[in-house]
């Protein structure tokens, strides 16, 4: 794909049928959004994560649709050709009409070209109406970090045969009713490689394996910023590179060749 044109969804679609990789990874602002569009990302998630990330917090359900319009407003400023994903925030979209009403400011105010939520079956109907208001979807499935009180803790999801099949059937439905983009974290690799397979649209993965469509990573986890206990599928690229725009080209290199995630960073 050429290194200038703007990414659109067609541009996604092409490259996952001509099996090339899709490279993508979250920020906040304008300056490493404009770091992460010269490196070859090429779709930049304006993810929820902002709420550990930038504003301290313990989780991202604490993130408000302002917070998301702020910060995907400056990402789109600092970019010219990756594809600008918004999350939506936890209980933004309880209903199609609250779900329609912030994806439109996303959209309107922030002029991103896609938005992301964290789906189970219920959402079908949310998704159906923003496909019918012409409103790109990314359908997030397998760990939601949304519902960690739910799933009680942050843990791999799809890894017994019950909850695996039931993962393929959400995946399929979520599809069909319109998502444009499916996005798997912490899913063991065989079954992503399944969802992958089973898919007409990009799959991106997050500890997914190696054989989902593209990868994503939150960006100062892949930078070695933060502190603590990180999940297995992180790696550190700054180790070995010297300077920040040379970490994320030698990710961008590393997802197009397939080479990561390896088998460290994945679940069976
Ligand atoms: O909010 C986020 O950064 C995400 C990624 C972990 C995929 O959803």
């Amino acid at each position: 794909m050429s290194n200038t044109a703007p990414v659109t969804l067609r541009t996604l679609q092409q490259m996952k049928q001509q099996g090339e990789k899709i490279a993508m990874l979250t920020a906040y602002d304008a300056s490493f959004a404009a770091l992460l569009d010269r490196a070859g990302v090429d779709v930049i998630l304006v993810g929820d994560t902002l709420g550990q990330m930038i504003q301290g917090k313990s989780s991202t359900l604490p993130v408000t649709v302002d917070d998301c319009v702020y910060h995907c407003s400056a990402v789109r400023r600092g970019t010219h050709r990756a594809l600008v994903m918004a999350d939506m925030p936890f209980m933004s979209y309880p209903s199609v009409e609250m779900a329609l009403a912030n994806a439109a400011r996303m959209l309107k105010e922030s002029e991103v070209q896609m938005v992301k939520l964290e789906c189970s079956a219920a959402q079908e109907s949310i998704v159906q109406a923003m496909a019918d208001q012409g409103i790109p979807v990314c359908a997030h499935l397998g760990l939601r970090p949304q519902s960690v009180h739910k799933l009680g803790g942050y843990r791999v999801q799809g890894r017994d045969e019950t909850s695996a099949q039931e993962m393929l059937k959400q995946a399929e439905v979520l599809q069909l009713a319109g998502a444009d983009m499916l996005l798997l974290e912490a899913v063991p690799a065989d079954l992503a490689r399944q969802i992958t397979h089973q898919s007409q649209v990009p799959v991106i993965g997050i500890g997914a394996g190696a054989d989902c469509d593209g990868q994503v990573l939150v960006l100062y986890d892949m930078l070695g910023i933060t502190a603590g206990l990180l999940p297995k599928f992180v790696k550190n690229f700054m180790q070995g590179s010297d300077s920040v725009e040379s970490a994320v080209r030698h990710y961008v290199t590393e997802v197009k060749a397939a080479s990561f995630p390896a088998i460290e960073h994945t679940y069976s």
